[in-house]
């Protein structure tokens, strides 16, 4: 039975065994009332009928006594009088008791023997009768008893008839009690409770049943709360699961951002990750009197952004935005990404002569043209080398803060920019596990031989547990420039350096890029060709077919080069002439650079030139985007494009190839890839060229576009498995990995450092 039912029938029994005793026990109390009343009513009569029959039983007034008894016989609801004489014999009865009175009921009795008065309720032929016994005197002795019988037949009735009322009473309120019970319960109990079945039902099968469904108020309110607690734990404990029964089953296959969060929390086991780059993921700035938020074009970002979403950690890096010191707090951090905070970014402010010595100057006249073998020479200034060494001091000083509470923390520092710093931060922590990464490519020992400073850079380096590189021969390149510059035992077949004690291990680790998991499936062929011919229309070009290039603009990009084939593609294939326009997607970089704002002029001039030279009506071969485009803007481009060109005359990786491929859901599309670029070790499937070799570039282009679906469809396909495969959470995964199974020092006690660095 139900609890609600078996409720009811509970609280209707006692209802009504209450109503019952009560109604009850009222009509005890009314006839005890009436009883009195009857009582009452008979002493007076008898003590007044006593004072007339006392005379005329002491002068033996037998007659008038009958008389006087019949007298009273009539009046309402007396039975009868009789007045006995002390041997108990009636000397005077009234003419209708006489026939009952065959012996005398107790009182009557009792009044005879003790001469006092006594009543009672007696049965007298079945009747029921009240009787009081009075005394007759002539002082000092008692003569007789009067006795006065009154019916008391109607108290019955009344007490039955008022007991009758008492259970119909009883019957109607057990009923509306009953009744306004039930709904109550109803309304007030089992819904509530019915709903929060449900939703309960609903959450252990697995469906996301809203909270706004269970009861808020009154007493449930406690119990919503902690179911609402209960569904939380259960959902947690659910994705966990899920989590978990996702990685075994991808545990050989694809890397996920969930993936790389579990594997980094457990490898991890709560130490803190830092990550250190130059370049800012997020930069605010001043714009339409608003501070806007934007996304630097940086492959570096796009590549690290993800990993430091899934795990968690504190990003180090440059403030570059004008409007940066606006939007963080006190100690330089702000949330980010600003729409879903995942992580904080640590900002860190350069003066305008270290920005300058170090990042374009060192940075980036020195390290960058060093090892991109593109033909421009380095420039090494020894003020550029002393502003590097301080903002590595400067870095490391922020690293060692933000780790400064943190036992064994995991620093991952990018790029060219701090060689000098891994060294820095394991001098004070030894306990720190320490990579860097280099996004740059490694030359051979020769060129890199003629940095004045390789010795320092190197030694700064090798104080990391771990140098990553995107390729095997950027490794082998480093430990052949180590082996011939400074002291040291090089493992080489385990790719270990030991240094004044310290083991190094260098390892490639190629980057990539966060592939969405969720295919959108494009059914409608006809789809890209729309979105380009709208993309083309609004750059105010008319075109069948369209490449698209991305790049910073850049010395090792190959950019010239690249509109060269283009022209010699066109000079070869007439028939492309109106039909084909390239789309070079191109942000400004480093422009406070002499080599760079060539650059820029050199580009704009053969763009410009290659354009006079073809151009007709609403067509020209190449358009030319100098400014900076979000991933969002350039995204129609990759996924609409016949071909993506990527000529980096040396390059690291080179992600633009990676992103491409990426965004080809439809399987469509050709990538022409340097060979120069580390990409190209993984994407065989592109069509592989030198960009120095124009011919070949313009054949490639040619073929490009010229290939059927199903070859475009095969070869990308086969991409397309490489780089959801080999994504960036791999990348992550491996790296983090690798350098949290290198054993440091034992895990100091955590202290503040904040300014007490002093650097050697
Ligand atoms: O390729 C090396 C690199 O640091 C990349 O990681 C990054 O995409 C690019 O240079 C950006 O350079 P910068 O930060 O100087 O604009």
């Amino acid at each position: 039975m139900r609890l609600t039912s078996r409720l009811s029938i509970s609280l209707i029994a006692s209802v009504a065994v209450v109503s019952l005793a009560f109604a009850y026990a009222q009509m005890r109390a009314s006839r005890r009332g009436l009883d009195r009343e009857l009582g009452r009513h008979a002493l007076v009569l008898a003590e007044t009928l006593s004072k007339s029959a006392q005379p005329l039983l002491k002068n033996h007034s037998y007659r008038d006594l009958e008389r006087l008894v019949d007298q009273f016989e009539n009046r309402e609801q007396i039975a009868g009088v009789v007045v006995l004489n002390m041997a108990g014999e009636p000397v005077a009865v009234s003419s209708r008791l006489a026939p009952r009175l065959d012996n005398y009921p107790e009182p009557v009795r009792q009044a005879l023997q003790d001469g006092l008065t006594h009543a009672g309720f007696v049965s007298l032929g079945g009747d029921p009768l009240h009787v009081i016994a009075m005394p007759l005197r002539d002082e000092p002795l008692v003569i007789g008893v009067l006795a006065i019988f009154h019916d008391a037949a109607y108290i019955q009735q009344q007490s039955a008839a008022l007991w009758r009322r008492a259970l119909i009473g009883v019957a109607i309120q057990t009923f509306l009690i009953a009744l306004i019970t039930l709904l109550t319960i109803r309304i007030g109990i089992a819904r509530p409770l019915k709903r929060t079945t449900e939703w309960l039902r609903e959450l252990r099968t697995g469906t996301e049943p809203h909270a706004s469904e269970m009861p808020q108020k009154g007493e449930f309110a406690p119990l919503t709360r902690e179911a609402s607690q209960l569904a939380s734990s259960l959902r947690e404990a659910r994705a966990a699961a899920e989590r978990e029964a996702h990685l075994r089953e991808s545990a050989e296959s694809n890397w996920t951002a969930e993936r790389l969060r579990v594997f980094v929390r457990g490898r991890l086991g709560g130490d803190h990750l830092v990550a250190v780059s130059n370049r800012e993921p997020y930069e605010h700035v001043h714009r339409d009197n608003t501070i806007q938020c934007r996304v630097p074009a940086s492959g570096l970002v796009t590549a690290l952004e993800p990993v430091l979403c899934a795990c968690e950690g504190t990003w180090i890096a440059q403030a570059t935005g004008d409007a940066d010191r606006e939007t963080v707090n006190e100690a330089g951090r702000v949330r980010v990404p600003p729409e879903n905070n995942q992580y904080t970014l640590r900002r860190v402010w350069l003066t305008q002569e270290e920005e300058q010595g170090f990042y374009f100057g060192f940075a980036n006249e020195g390290l960058w043209p060093l090892c991109h073998i593109a033909h421009t020479r380095p420039i090494f200034r020894s003020s550029d080398w002393e502003a590097y060494h301080t903002v590595n001091q400067h870095f490391a000083a922020a690293v060692l803060e933000e780790i400064a509470r943190e036992e064994s923390p995991v620093v991952l520092a990018q790029d060219y920019h701090f060689a000098l710093l891994p060294r820095m931060v394991k001098q004070r922590r030894p306990d720190a596990r320490v990579a860097i990464f280099w996004h740059i490519p490694w030359p051979n020992p020769e060129a890199f031989g003629i940095c004045p400073w390789q010795r320092e850079l190197l030694d700064g380096l090798l104080g990391a547990d771990l140098i990553g590189f995107h390729i095997q021969a950027h490794c082998n390149n480093f430990l052949d420039t180590v082996d011939r510059s400074l002291e040291c035992r090089i493992d080489r077949e385990h790719f270990f350096i030991t240094r004044d004690g310290h083991r190094t291990l260098v390892q490639p680790f190629p980057i990539s890029v966060a592939v969405d998991h969720v295919e959108t499936p494009i059914h409608n062929t006809e789809l890209p060709h729309l979105e380009r011919a709208g993309l083309l229309a609004k750059l105010g070009v008319r075109a069948t077919y369209m490449g698209v290039g991305v790049d910073r603009i850049d010395y090792t990009k190959g950019i010239p080069e690249r509109f060269r084939a283009i022209e010699r593609f066109l000079e070869n294939c007439p028939a492309y002439r109106n039909e084909f326009t390239f789309v070079q997607i191109g942000s400004p970089s480093r422009t406070h650079i002499t080599r760079y704002q060539d650059l820029m002029q050199e580009v704009t001039e053969e763009a410009e030139r290659i354009n006079r030279r073809f151009q007709t009506g609403n067509w020209k071969p190449i358009v030319l985007l100098t400014r900076q485009h979000s991933h969002q803007e350039i995204l129609p481009y990759y996924r609409t494009a016949d071909v993506c060109v990527v000529t980096s005359l040396h390059d690291g990786m080179n992600l633009v190839a990676k992103e491409f491929v990426a965004a080809r859901h439809d399987d469509q599309g050709v990538l022409v890839l340097s060979r120069f670029a580390g990409a190209s070790h993984e994407l065989a499937d592109a069509l592989v060229v030198n960009p120095y070799d124009v011919e070949e570039l313009s054949q490639a282009l040619h073929r490009a576009l010229e290939m059927s679906p199903e070859e475009r469809g095969i070869r990308m396909q086969r991409m397309r498995a490489v780089v959801k495969e080999r994504n960036i959470y791999r990348w992550a995964g491996s790296l983090i990995g690798e350098l949290c199974a290198i054993r440091t020092a034992a895990p100091r006690k955590p202290t503040l450092v904040r300014s007490v660095v002093n650097w050697p």
